[in-house]
């Protein structure tokens, strides 16, 4: 037994960072370029974001039988997270390959790799770290028959559902029908609604349209106007701290970590939604994905945790 944290079903990827000072055309070669690969992959950097809030945090994927995939999941494992459910699987590692030039404009290739091998199946074999959990939490860069079982397993065993429905995809009623909450950013909103969601009001329409497609509560993150929240108790405009902008990644895979590990606490849900927007905001105030994800001390410094 145990657990009673967090279960992620998700993906882990590594990120090869090239820093160049313009992007090449199709045939170019740009030299003087600088190169980091870092951890991540949104299921990875959820389950980083809740194990720094010090939740019990299991982790479900699969990373390739290559170098990469033993770097990645000796990083989750640094990190407290119990991998005992993430697979060394044959083939690469899930990788995105990332150009991003001088002025911040970027070019970026995903290879799925093992990520695709993430069946139906292995989460199945993850049914009982799944339903000894409080909450689980998946995004869609693995495949929709998988985030669908996962939310199954969690809804029969009464744990909350968490959908990051991030990168933005359709999703059929069934699906929806299985989430607690739904965190789509503002981009995600529209093409799941065809509402072209870019303020609040806008927001709020997208909200209710999901929510009369069976979601429970949909929040729809905004960036640095904040999130509308919208759930059965009533609608809120979530405000963004004000903080200087040093690199936007991750702001919402830091969002999804502290909303689920405010949820699990018990928290009434909006209360729940401004200690994740707290997260997002330290988040852009620091360099990188992982590296950004603010720890319990320092969330702790920025809001107030009942933990
Ligand atoms: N510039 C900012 N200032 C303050 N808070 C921010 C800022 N950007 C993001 N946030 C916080 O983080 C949350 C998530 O950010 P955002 O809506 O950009 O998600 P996202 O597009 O999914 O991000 P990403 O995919 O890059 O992780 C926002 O709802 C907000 O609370
Ligand atoms: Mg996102």
């Amino acid at each position: 037994m145990a657990n009673k944290g967090i279960a992620v079903v998700g993906s882990i990827n590594i990120d090869m960072v090239f820093s160049l000072p313009r992007l090449p055309v199709t045939g170019e070669t740009v030299s003087g370029a600088s190169f980091a690969a870092h951890p991540g992959g949104k299921g990875a950097n959820q389950a980083v974001a809740a194990a720094r809030l010090e939740v019990p945090t299991v982790m479900i994927g699969c990373v390739g039988d290559d170098s990469w995939g033993q770097f990645l999941l000796s990083g989750l494992q640094g990190e407290g997270i119990d991998c005992a459910h993430v697979a060394q699987v044959p083939g690469s590692s899930g990788c995105a390959g990332i150009m991003v030039a001088a002025g911040g404009d970027n070019l970026i290739a995903v290879a799925t790799g093992a990520n695709a091998l993430l069946s139906p199946g292995r989460v199945e074999g993850a049914g009982d770290a799944i339903a000894q959990s409080k909450a689980l939490m998946t995004q869609l860069e693995i495949p929709l028959e998988t985030v669908m079982t996962a939310l199954k397993l969690a809804k029969e065993a009464g744990v909350i559902t968490i959908l990051d429905p991030a990168p933005a995809q359709a999703l059929p009623p069934e699906l929806l029908a299985l989430v607690d909450y739904l965190t789509p950013n503002a981009h995600e909103a529209s093409s799941l609604t065809g509402i072209d969601v870019h303020c609040w009001n806008t927001a709020a329409q997208a909200a209710r349209k999901l929510r009369n497609q069976g979601v429970n509560t949909v929040i729809v993150t905004m960036g640095k106007l904040g999130a509308f929240f919208s759930g059965p108790a009533g609608e809120v405009r979530i405000a963004a701290p004000r903080v200087a902008t040093v690199d936007a990644t991750a702001a919402g895979d830091a969002f999804n970590g502290a909303l689920t590990a405010a949820l699990i606490q018990g928290i009434q849900p909006d209360i729940a939604a401004d200690i994740a927007a707290a997260a997002g905001a330290l988040a852009v105030a620091k360099a990188g994905a992982q590296p950004s994800l603010p720890t319990l001390a320092e969330l702790g410094k920025a809001v107030s945790l009942p933990w």
